[in-house]
């Protein structure tokens, strides 16, 4: 029998294999082709001065990262939304600091030009920085992630310091922070505290954070705060102001089935044309369609 093997799809085209290690430290030394160029903490910070806008969406797992990375995302954010999106449950209160590593390792691996930031999940930086600096240590070594993300701005000023001082870059994450949720008693309301928000990124940005999320917060704070701030902002529905922007991935996808905030554009009808495509396998093998003859083996 001639059975020739279908190559792993990563396998098909070389330059999209993934390096081997010494390959990969080749690759993130060379600097020639600033295309090719991966992005790095110190680029991602240069862009705001470039006028540069920064895109990110969020992966959780390689396939995906790859793909994004491929298409040419600056960054992408192993984000705690896994809880919801990847586990289905209703906040990310229950996500391990154990699975933001697996997840996170998966994703630097697929990536090789994106900024890779990986959230330290509820309870694993709010004890102290010391708690802080252990579990960003460990993402850092355990995942081959650039950088990790945390909920909060003047609360967390000591715990960012203290990750800075650490080597360990910050993006931080002020305006609505889904952590907090028990706290504010629910999500998707729009955070409108000018002096409050303002005040925390201010905090976030003198502790040393190399960048900040907004999330959901008016257009004309967002657009303050940009002004205001060196490093740059990764606004999530607060408006087109900012640096740059994040999407959940499943969200900006159409795969997240109904949910259609405001701040959210879909650039595909994924959940639609999924269950379209299953119908028809379904349908397929119940009428003895498929496998056809050029899907059998002589
Ligand atoms: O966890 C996450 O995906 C996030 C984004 C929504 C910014 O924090």
């Amino acid at each position: 029998m001639n059975e020739a093997k279908t190559p792993h799809p990563s396998l098909r085209n070389p330059c999209k294999a993934v390096p081997a290690p010494f390959e990969r430290r080749f690759h993130e030394m060379s600097s020639d082709s600033p295309s090719k160029r991966p992005m790095t903490v110190p680029r991602f910070m240069a862009a705001k001065e470039q006028n540069r806008k920064l895109a990110m969406v969020t992966a959780y797992d390689f396939l995906w990262a790859e793909l994004f990375d491929s298409a040419g995302v600056d960054g992408i954010l192993v984000g705690d939304t896994l809880g919801m999106v990847v586990q289905g449950r209703s906040t990310t209160l229950p996500v391990t600091l154990e699975q933001m590593i697996y997840h996170g390792e998966m994703v630097a691996r697929a990536a090789k030009s994106a900024l890779v930031v990986v959230d330290l999940p509820f309870l694993t930086f709010q004890v102290s920085p010391q708690q802080a600096v252990e579990n960003g240590g460990r993402v850092l070594k355990e995942t081959g992630a650039s950088a990790v993300k945390l909920e909060g701005g003047v609360n967390q000023q000591r715990t960012i310091q203290a990750l800075s001082d650490a080597d360990i870059p910050v993006m931080a994450h002020v305006g609505l922070k889904p952590q907090s949720v028990r706290k504010i008693g629910g999500m998707g309301r729009i955070q409108r505290d000018e002096k409050q928000l303002m005040a925390d990124a201010r905090a976030a940005e003198e502790a040393g954070a190399f960048s900040i999320v907004l999330e959901l917060i008016p257009r004309e704070l967002a657009k303050a705060i940009s002004d205001e701030l060196s490093i740059p902002t990764i606004g999530i529905g607060a408006g087109p102001d900012c640096d740059g922007q994040v999407l959940v991935s499943q969200d900006m996808l159409g795969l997240t089935n109904g949910f259609q905030p405001k701040f959210l554009k879909r650039y595909a009808e994924l959940y639609r044309d999924v269950s379209a495509a299953t119908e028809r396998y379904v349908q397929d093998v119940r009428e003895n369609i498929f496998p056809g003859p050029e899907h059998s083996h002589d």
